[in-house]
Parts: structure tokens; C-alpha cells; sequence
């Protein structure tokens, strides 16, 4: 029964549930689920970029080439590649992961508005970078074993990305008894100097980073220790790392949503270690950790983990290693 004393209480409760119910609201369910198939016999995109006029989406796949989303009559067509030892006659829909060294395996995307640039890393060969007509990549800094991620700082246009181990590569993961180890590290490129620095290093798994839009911070997940933290580069922190959350699954790529100071984390959710069913979701939050939304991805994405949650002009794009389409979801 509400006696006066308790009223502000409840009344508090109400509050928070409005909150929720406003939050959940503005975002959405994201129920409608439409996709965008990859070329016959391809698989695994696991990034989605848009350039200027949110052209694309670009996307990174298997085989070692970077796609390019033409509309729903045209589909994907071949946009860039990232070394010169690729043919199409070899490497055009190989699954062999043996090939990624000669084909080329790009994972990542983030495009620069401001140069018309498309920024890539590939597991093999290095960070790369090529303009808007596409075609072979230009490699800024190789000798990696395996680079996974990649983000742009749009304040300054530093690099960030994320070397997931100095021992092994992306083929040795698939191999029977692999363990990961924790020597991912988070580096940064800068485009004026050319130089790289060393920012974190002891990472586990290699999980993508997000640069916040004001370039205060970077998100960086650790894939098989389930943990995001925050890793300031301005302010009285600078330098400094502070863990924000344990999300309940394996956190990989972590991207900017629409609203300015949130984030969307692509989780799997018994991937490391592995249970016998995974459930893919996404998770939104905000820049202290707080987790906003989450969106299940099982009915579509059915025991296959996803790399990546990109929001774009109000839709989820959602990939996958184990996939041959990226999925679409809208309100
Ligand atoms: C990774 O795979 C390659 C090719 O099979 C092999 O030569 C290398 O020894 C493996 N590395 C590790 C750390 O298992
Ligand atoms: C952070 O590191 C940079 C480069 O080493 C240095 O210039 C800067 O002063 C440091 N900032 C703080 C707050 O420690
Ligand atoms: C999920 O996938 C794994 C291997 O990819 C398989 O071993 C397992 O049986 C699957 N689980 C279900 C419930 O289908």
C-alpha cells in the first residue's frame, strides 16, 4: 500500500519505466528483416562500410575481395582487392582458408568522409587504404600476423586498429585444440607522420574499436574475456584505460550508432568457449557502458555468431564469418 513516505519511490519507479519504454521506443524493435545476398558461391561479410551519400554498403568477404552494394537489380560488385597475388581465376569464391595469404583476407572497413577514403585491414596484409574508384589497395604498414579491425578518428584522422595476436594467424583459429592467447593490441596510424604507435597491448581476442565521434575515447573489446573498456586519448585520463562492462556473450566489433555517444556491440553469446547453441545479438550502449537495447539476431542468424552491428539511416546491417548475405533489420 503507498503510504506519502513511499510515493517518491514508486513514483521513481514510474519514472524509470517510462524511460525505458520511451528509449526502446525512439529505437525501435528492429522486427522487419530483409538481406543483401552476396555473389553465388561467396560467404562471410564481415564488415559493411557507406561512403558519401550513403553509397555502399561496402563489405569485406572470404574470398579476399572488397564488395560493393549496387542496389537490389545490380547486387555486389567487385570494388577493391588488397594484394597484388590475387587473381579472380584462384581466388573468386574459395573458402580455403590456406589461400588467405595469397587471395588476400580483408576484415574490416571504416571510410573517411572527408578524403573519400575507404580504410582496410586485412588479417594478412596489414592496414591499407584506396580511393573512391576502388582497385588494388594501397598498403600503408604491413608485417602483421593478424590485423582484425580498423576505425577512423573523424576529429583528426588517425587510424585505430587492432592486431589480434603476435603469435598467431587467421587460419591457425579454425585449426582443432586452437586457444587464443593475449597478445591482441590496439594501435593507431598516424596518416600525417606515417607512424604507428603501440596504445594497448595483452588483448584478448581481437575485437574492433570504436573512436567516440567527439575523438575523446576508444572502445576496445576483448572477444574471449567478454570485457569492453575505454581507452581515453584527451582529457585529465588521457592515457589511461578504464573498464566499462562484462556483456553477457563475446563482444567483437564495436560501431558508432545513430545517436550521438552510443554504440552498437555485435555479441555472440557462447562463442569462446563454445556451447553447442550461440545466440547472436546486438547490444546498444551508451559511453559509460550502460546497455540501452538488445537485439536478438537467433531467428535469422540461427547459431552463427556475428562480427558485426553497423546502424545506418536507421537499420541494423548485421554480418557474419558464417554467412552469405548480410542481414538487414528496420522498424
Ligand atoms: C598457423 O597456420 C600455419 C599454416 O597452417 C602454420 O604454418 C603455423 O605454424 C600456424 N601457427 C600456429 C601458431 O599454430
Ligand atoms: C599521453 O601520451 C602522449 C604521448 O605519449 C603525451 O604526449 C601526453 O602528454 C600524455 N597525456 C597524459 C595526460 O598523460
Ligand atoms: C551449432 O553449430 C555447431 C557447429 O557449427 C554444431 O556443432 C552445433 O550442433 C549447432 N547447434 C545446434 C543446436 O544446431
Amino acid at each position: 500500500m503507498a503510504t506519502p513516505q513511499m510515493l517518491p519511490t514508486s513514483l521513481l519507479y514510474v519514472f524509470i519505466a517510462l524511460l525505458y519504454v520511451f528509449s526502446t521506443v525512439v529505437s525501435g524493435q528492429f522486427n522487419i528483416f530483409s538481406k543483401y545476398d552476396l555473389p553465388t558461391g561467396v560467404s562471410g561479410p564481415t564488415s559493411a562500410a557507406f561512403g558519401a551519400l550513403s553509397k555502399g554498403p561496402f563489405t569485406t568477404v572470404n574470398d579476399g575481395r572488397i564488395l560493393k552494394w549496387l542496389g537490389s537489380r545490380i547486387g555486389f560488385v567487385d570494388f577493391a582487392y588488397t594484394t597484388s597475388t590475387r587473381s579472380k581465376k584462384l581466388c573468386d569464391g574459395t573458402t580455403d582458408p590456406d589461400l588467405g595469404p595469397v587471395c588476400g583476407r580483408p576484415l574490416a572497413l571504416s571510410y573517411q568522409q572527408s578524403t573519400s577514403l575507404l580504410y582496410i585491414v586485412d588479417a594478412y596484409f596489414g592496414l591499407l587504404v584506396v580511393g573512391p574508384l576502388g582497385g588494388l589497395a594501397n598498403q600503408l604498414v604491413g608485417g602483421f600476423k593478424f590485423l582484425t579491425e580498423v576505425d577512423v578518428n573523424l576529429i583528426n584522422g588517425d587510424v585505430y586498429f587492432i592486431d589480434a595476436s603476435l603469435t598467431y594467424e587467421l587460419r591457425n583459429i579454425t585449426q582443432p585444440g586452437f586457444t587464443g592467447d593475449a597478445t591482441g593490441r590496439l594501435l593507431r596510424y598516424n596518416p600525417v607522420n606515417k607512424q604507428v604507435s603501440v596504445l594497448l597491448s595483452g588483448l584478448n581476442g581481437g575485437g574492433g574499436p570504436a573512436v567516440s565521434s567527439d575523438g575523446r575515447f576508444v572502445m576496445v573489446p576483448e572477444i574471449t574475456v567478454m570485457r569492453i573498456s575505454k581507452y581515453w586519448l584527451a582529457g585529465p585520463k588521457a592515457n589511461t584505460t578504464e573498464l566499462l562492462l562484462n556483456p553477457s556473450g563475446n563482444p567483437n566489433k564495436i560501431k558508432r550508432a545513430g545517436r550521438v555517444g552510443e554504440f552498437w556491440v555485435a555479441v555472440s553469446i557462447g562463442n569462446y568457449p563454445r556451447r553447442p547453441l550461440i545466440e547472436p545479438q546486438g547490444v546498444r550502449i551508451n559511453s559509460d557502458g550502460v546497455v540501452l537495447q538488445t537485439v536478438s539476431f537467433a531467428t535469422q542468424f540461427f547459431n552463427r555468431s556475428v562480427t558485426l552491428v553497423q546502424e545506418q539511416g536507421g537499420k541494423l546491417y548485421v554480418g557474419s564469418p558464417r554467412t552469405t548475405y548480410i542481414g538487414i533489420y528496420s522498424n
